[in-house]
């Protein structure tokens, strides 16, 4: 059940924002579309719409074809490096250092764009595309003075990386499908968006669970649920508003300067 339409809604929620105790963020991929880092399932531009996600962005992709999923990787993370936080990360980050400790952001994204604008504490629930953890458990844990894994020196530029001890493959610590969430992530994120009294949506298409859920999570809990995004999604219902817009734009709008 929507709320009867205000008929200043940007007027109207500005004036929540303000006496707003918690403000939680919860955003997507087209956070960062401005920045041109391309989204995953947004038609034509999107990367789902020219790759296999599960031939690229899953455990039995990399191991049936490590290098290039390597190397998918290393284009994605050239982007990211090439990438600048754009006016929607710029404008979180202002009002978070306006206002210490009232904003928590909850991201899909594995791009570091809001910690570049300047936003500290960012809840990560899908990883870091810019960091590497080893694929497998070192083969020697547990023997006596087992070595841990390390980069094969004589081969530090091998696509991926292996350990000189066991051969274990580095990999991107992002989560894959099929993967769980980290579960501390998770379980701040719950926390974060259970205790805001505003929860902005931005540029996520809702389809991809647990992350999801949080919105619904939200809105029981009480939280004024807004959507910002110039496209329908799959959780439009779970909102109080829906702002048909894009993150750099309205989201200057609605916190500066608050
Ligand atoms: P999607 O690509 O599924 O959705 C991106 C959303 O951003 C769409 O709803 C677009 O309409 C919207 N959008 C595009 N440009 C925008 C803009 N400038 N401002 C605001 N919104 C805009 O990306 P996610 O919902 O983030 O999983 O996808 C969720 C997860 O699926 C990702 O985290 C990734 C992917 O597989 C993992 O990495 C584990």
């Amino acid at each position: 059940m929507s709320l009867p339409q205000s008929r200043h809604p940007l007027r109207d929620l500005r004036v929540r924002l303000r006496h707003a105790g918690r403000i939680c963020v919860f955003s997507g991929a087209g956070m960062s579309a401005e920045s041109g880092i391309p989204t995953f399932r947004d038609a034509q531009t999107g990367l789902w719409a020219r790759f296999d996600p599960m031939q690229l962005a899953s455990a039995e992709g990399f191991r049936a074809d490590p290098a290039q999923v390597w190397d998918w990787y290393a284009m994605r993370r050239e982007g990211v490096r090439q990438a600048q936080p754009n006016a929607g990360h710029v404008a979180l980050a202002a009002y978070a250092r306006r206002h210490p400790g009232r904003l928590r952001i909850v991201t899909q994204n594995v791009d570091d764009l809001h910690q570049r604008a300047g936003c500290a504490e960012v809840i990560r629930l899908h990883g870091d595309i810019l960091a590497d953890r080893w694929l497998d458990p070192c083969a020697h844990a547990g023997a006596a003075d087992a070595p841990v894994c390390e980069v094969d020196p004589a081969a530090p530029d091998a696509r991926p990386p292996r350990c000189r001890h066991c051969g274990n493959l580095l990999r991107p610590a992002v989560v894959w499908f099929g993967e769980n969430l980290p579960y501390d992530a998770l379980t701040a994120a719950e926390a974060a968006v259970s205790e805001a009294d505003v929860l902005l949506v931005v540029g996520t298409s809702g389809s991809v669970w647990p992350a999801a859920g949080l919105v619904a999570r939200a809105r029981h809990a009480g939280a004024h649920v807004v959507i910002i995004n110039p496209q329908a999604t799959e959780i439009d219902e779970e909102a109080h508003l829906v702002l048909s817009a894009t993150a750099a734009r309205m989201l200057p709008r609605l916190f500066d300067p608050l």
